[in-house]
C-alpha cells in the first residue's frame, strides 16, 4: 500500500492536510466514488480525497451526459462513501441546476451536502462567473473546490465534449479564472481537459493545489474517474486515461463462468450448499 508523508490515521483528512502536502511538494491522488464499497477500498489504498461526481449520472445512472443527476440522489451516493471511509476528505459535486442560479442557491444546496450527505467540501464548475457562489460558500465556512477547463455540465454552450480546452487565447482567461477562485476562497481547482503547459502554468501560479485530468504532469493532485482507472469503462476513452485494470474483461469472465456453472449444474456444489 502506498504511504507517504504525514496523513492522519485518525480522522479525516481536511483541506489543510491536502494543502501542507502541497505545500512539501507531495502528489496526492483523487478518485471518483458513489458508493460504499469502492470508497473504502480506494482508501485504504491511499487515496486522499474523494470525488462524488456528477458522472455518476453517466456511470451510474445510465444517462447520456452529466446534466440529469439530481441533488436527491446525489446526497444518496455522498452518504454511502461516507459511511465507506473514515480518513478520506469526501467531496460533493453540486450538480446542475444546483448553484449556478446565484448564491442563495448554490448554499442552500451545499449545506444539504454537508448536513444530509456528510461530505466535508463541494465541487462547482466555471471560473469568475460564480465567484459570489464561491465566495458565499467559503464565507459560510464550506470549502470549495473549482473547476476548470472542459466543464462537462455546459456541454450545450460548449458545443459538444470537445477535448482540449484552454489553447491559444483561452488559457489566458483559464489562467485569470484560476487566480480568481483563489482569491475567492476556494481550497483547489480541478483542471479537465487542458494542454500539460498551461495545467503547468497554473499550478506554478496557484498557491492552492490543482487537480488535474488531462492537463498533464505538473499539476499538484491527479484526479481519474475511478471506472476509467480500472478498466471497468470500454470503448474510445479519452487520451489521459489509463486503465491500471481490466475489470470489464475480469467481470465479464466471473459473471460467464458462474452462468455456465448454473446452466451446467456445477454451481451449487455441495461445499456451497447447507448440509
Ligand atoms: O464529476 C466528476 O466525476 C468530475 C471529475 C471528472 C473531475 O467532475
Amino acid at each position: 500500500m502506498y504511504t507517504a508523508g504525514a496523513w492522519p490515521q485518525n480522522r479525516r483528512i481536511t483541506i489543510s492536510d491536502l494543502q501542507a502536502a502541497t505545500d512539501r511538494g507531495e502528489r496526492w491522488s483523487m478518485l471518483t466514488s458513489y458508493d460504499v464499497l469502492t470508497a473504502g477500498i480506494f482508501e485504504q489504498a491511499g487515496v486522499r480525497a474523494l470525488l462524488v461526481g456528477d458522472t455518476s449520472a453517466e456511470l451510474v445512472l445510465g444517462h447520456d451526459s452529466t446534466l440529469p443527476v439530481t441533488m436527491d440522489q446525489l446526497i444518496t451516493m455522498v452518504r454511502a462513501v461516507v459511511a465507506g471511509t473514515r480518513t478520506a476528505l469526501v467531496v460533493a459535486d453540486l450538480p446542475f441546476g444546483a448553484y449556478q442560479a446565484g448564491p442563495e442557491v448554490a448554499f442552500a444546496n451545499a449545506v444539504r451536502h454537508l448536513k444530509e450527505g456528510g461530505a466535508q467540501a463541494v465541487k462547482l464548475e466555471g471560473g469568475r462567473r460564480v465567484l459570489p457562489q464561491v465566495r458565499t460558500l467559503t464565507a459560510a465556512g464550506i470549502p470549495v473546490m473549482g473547476h476548470l477547463g472542459l466543464t462537462p455540465q455546459s456541454v450545450n454552450v460548449l458545443g459538444g465534449m470537445r477535448r482540449v480546452q484552454g489553447r491559444g487565447d483561452a488559457g489566458e482567461e483559464l489562467l485569470a479564472d484560476a487566480r480568481a477562485l483563489e482569491q475567492a476562497g476556494a481550497f483547489a481547482v480541478v483542471l479537465e481537459s487542458v494542454p500539460a503547459e498551461l495545467g503547468g502554468r497554473v499550478s506554478g501560479a496557484l498557491r492552492i493545489p490543482t487537480v488535474g485530468i488531462g492537463a498533464g504532469p505538473l499539476c499538484d493532485a491527479q484526479i481519474l474517474v475511478w471506472q476509467d482507472m480500472a478498466g471497468l469503462t470500454s470503448g474510445r476513452l479519452p487520451r489521459f486515461v489509463k486503465q491500471y485494470a481490466d475489470l470489464h474483461g475480469e467481470l465479464l469472465a466471473a459473471a460467464s463462468r458462474y452462468v455456465g456453472e448454473v446452466a451446467d449444474g456445477s454451481y451449487p456444489d455441495q461445499v456451497h450448499s447447507y448440509a
